[in-house]
């Protein structure tokens, strides 16, 4: 039997566990995935690595902590975090599915992200996934936060670590720019993908964008996804334009860890039902 599991604090709530399993048992791979609270990310993939886990996802707050324990992928090392580790190698690989996550969402939804110009408000964790998948093919990314430095910080960091074409392509390489979040009133009328990566909206039925500056040529991602219809997407649909909620981004940062794991594809709707459920309950 193959084992996973999840390294974060808390975790006793995670959909992971659901999401993994309702996998495994679609592709008929006998495997279980648990939860750990361990006291720091490093050990924790150490503790993991003697007990012969498989593989790990990795959250809040052990993203940086395990990069020390882990040989990064140029994906995870250019982001600076890592949620995924793969125990076939030696030292395990580190990887980062977050910024594959986002991609595939809009994937999913029919939207491309080449050559975009993009919106990210939030420079937290989410906001270095979001802003990573989109400096990878887009042509523009604004990051709005409203602690200005913070964004300014994340772009100067994605600047160098993005030196050259994106992703190692022949593509020109993505345009990045910082701001607070007064700067949204210039920067969306005009964007083609916005991404809330903030927790506004979460639990509450607060938006980080004014419904104005929505329009029917946008593509929103929100990252919250209690609730699935956020004010943002809400706002955003009637102004025409295409939705993504956050619970797609979760289930393809999962989708991706699966692949990584098994090398197989994963049984992706089977995952989503699972999660969909769990977020229902
Ligand atoms: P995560 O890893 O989930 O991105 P985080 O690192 O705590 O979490 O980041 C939360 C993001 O939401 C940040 O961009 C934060 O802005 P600051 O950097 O200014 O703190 C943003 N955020 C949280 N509450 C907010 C609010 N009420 N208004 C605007 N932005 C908010």
């Amino acid at each position: 039997m193959d084992v996973y599991g999840l390294l974060g604090s808390p975790v006793e709530h995670s959909l992971s566990p659901a999401m993994h399993e309702a996998g495994y048992e679609a592709a008929g791979i006998d495997a279980r995935y648990v939860t750990c609270e361990p006291e720091g990310g490093a050990a924790g993939v150490a503790a993991a690595a003697q007990l012969d886990f498989d593989g790990l996802n990795v959250t809040v707050p052990f993203k940086q902590d395990v990069l020390s324990a882990v040989e990064p992928t140029p994906r995870a090392a250019r982001v600076g975090a890592v949620n995924t580790v793969d125990f076939s190698t030696t030292p395990p690989t580190g990887a980062n599915t977050d910024v594959a996550g986002v991609r595939r969402a809009f994937d999913h939804a029919g939207v491309s992200l080449d050559g975009v110009d993009a919106v990210v408000v939030g420079a937290g964790g989410a906001g270095r996934a979001a802003t990573a998948a989109l400096a990878e093919s887009a042509a523009s990314v604004h990051v709005a936060n409203r602690t200005v430095e913070r964004a300014e910080t994340l772009v100067d960091e994605f600047r160098t670590a993005f030196d050259g074409a994106p992703d190692g392509g022949d593509g020109p390489p993505a345009t990045l720019s910082a701001g607070g979040l007064a700067g949204l009133t210039d920067a969306v009328p005009d964007a083609d993908v916005l991404v809330n990566a903030t927790s506004v909206g979460m639990e509450s039925d607060e938006t980080p964008v004014g419904a104005e500056l929505l329009h029917a040529d946008l593509a929103v991602l929100d990252a919250v996804y209690t609730p699935l219809e956020t004010r943002l997407l809400r706002e955003a649909a009637a102004a025409g334009a295409e939705t993504v909620d956050g619970a797609w981004m979760l289930l393809f940062q999962g989708v991706e860890a699966f692949e990584l794991w098994t090398e197989q594809d994963a049984p992706v709707d089977a995952m989503n039902e699972a999660l969909r459920a769990g977020l229902e309950e």
